[in-house]
């Protein structure tokens, strides 16, 4: 039986307003700065499928050949769990790599649940659609909203043993900091015992990672300028597109790839009742994509309370997924 739980977070008040205070108090701040958890409505999601199909856009490739080719040492590592567990999913998109390695632990009739989570509840129709029709026996609960919100809901929900799965690098998406205090929580809210499997991007050629954000066709352009379209239709604002510049870097020290929109002229925007200035050069801080050594990873394991079981790399060694335990 394939059990449904979905929150429409659109008619939910919680969700709209802190789109809305979010948006605000980013274009308020100095400098100023969007959330990319934002880039995700629905042309959000073309894009990204969009992306995901550039030659350039390295990511989705590596840890697609991890989990289609070594989907065996995947299962083998949540074989450590040894019962009957939940496989939560953060940021679950299409579910296209992981549904190798649903495919993999439903073949074997490991007794589990899917609990995929994103905050785009049009992906996630995409996601059912797709799991319904290739692994019919797969119970699926699927949680539209915020990680931590639906990680609160999945782990009240679940009484087994929890796996959490965080794939595409998407712990990128997150400052530092942010990622130390993410990890920490995850442990928080998982008992001992419990695995957390995390997909890294590593630090590698630099003109290689730098070209994966910087497309010539302007697709990550798009997806970059496209919040202002959202912010221009769900909070009646007036961002002319043409007149915002999309620049990409990546600092191979740091290993923070970084995108930004770039004003090209002083312009004044209204969002709502709300006026904001733009000087002209003036950039808004719009993503991090950020890179990882194997001692970054290790020290963010080791601090937030797990110990790494095993890492699983793609042929060509730039994406790691490392499984931990707490
Ligand atoms: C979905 C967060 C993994 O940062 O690589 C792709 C999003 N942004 N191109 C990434 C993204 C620009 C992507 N993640």
């Amino acid at each position: 039986m394939n059990v449904q739980i979905k929150q429409d977070y659109h008619l939910n008040n919680d969700y709209t307003d802190s789109f809305s205070s979010d948006i605000l108090k980013g274009l308020s701040a100095h400098p100023k700065k969007l959330s990319s958890k934002y880039f995700y409505d629905k042309t959000g999601d073309r894009l990204f499928q969009q992306i995901m199909a550039m030659p350039e856009y390295y990511l989705t490739d590596c840890e697609l050949d991890i989990f289609q080719n070594k989907t065996e040492e995947l299962a083998k590592a949540i074989s450590h769990i040894n019962e009957s567990f939940d496989l939560i999913e953060l940021g679950a998109g299409d579910a296209m790599k992981s549904s190798y390695l649903l495919k993999n632990l439903v073949d074997k009739g490991t007794d589990f649940t899917y609990m995929p989570i994103d905050i785009s509840g049009n992906i996630l129709s995409v996601l059912q659609e797709n799991l319904n029709k290739k692994l019919p026996e797969l119970k699926i609960v699927p949680l539209e909203g915020e990680y931590f919100d639906m990680l609160d809901k999945a782990t009240a929900l679940s009484k087994r043993k929890k796996v959490v799965l965080f794939l595409g690098g998407n712990i990128g998406n997150m400052e530092n900091e942010e990622a130390r205090h993410f990890c920490s929580e995850v442990k928080r809210k998982l008992n001992p015992g419990d695995l957390f499997l995390v997909g890294f991007d590593l630090k590698k050629n630099p003109k290689t990672i730098l070209a994966a954000y910087n497309d010539p066709a302007g697709i990550t352009a798009s997806f970059n300028l496209n919040l202002l379209t959202r912010i221009n239709r769900e909070l009646n604002a007036d961002f002319k597109l043409e007149n915002f510049q999309h620049y990409q870097n990546y600092d191979p020290i740091s290993g923070a790839c970084r995108s930004f929109l770039v004003s090209l002229c002083d312009q004044e925007v209204h969002v709502g009742s709300r006026l904001f200035h733009f000087k002209r050069d003036e950039w808004i801080d719009m993503e991090i994509s950020q890179k990882f050594s194997e001692q970054d990873i290790k020290k963010l394991a080791v601090d937030a309370g797990f110990h790494i079981l095993v890492e699983i790399r793609d042929a060509k060694s730039w994406f790691v997924d490392s499984v931990w335990m707490v």
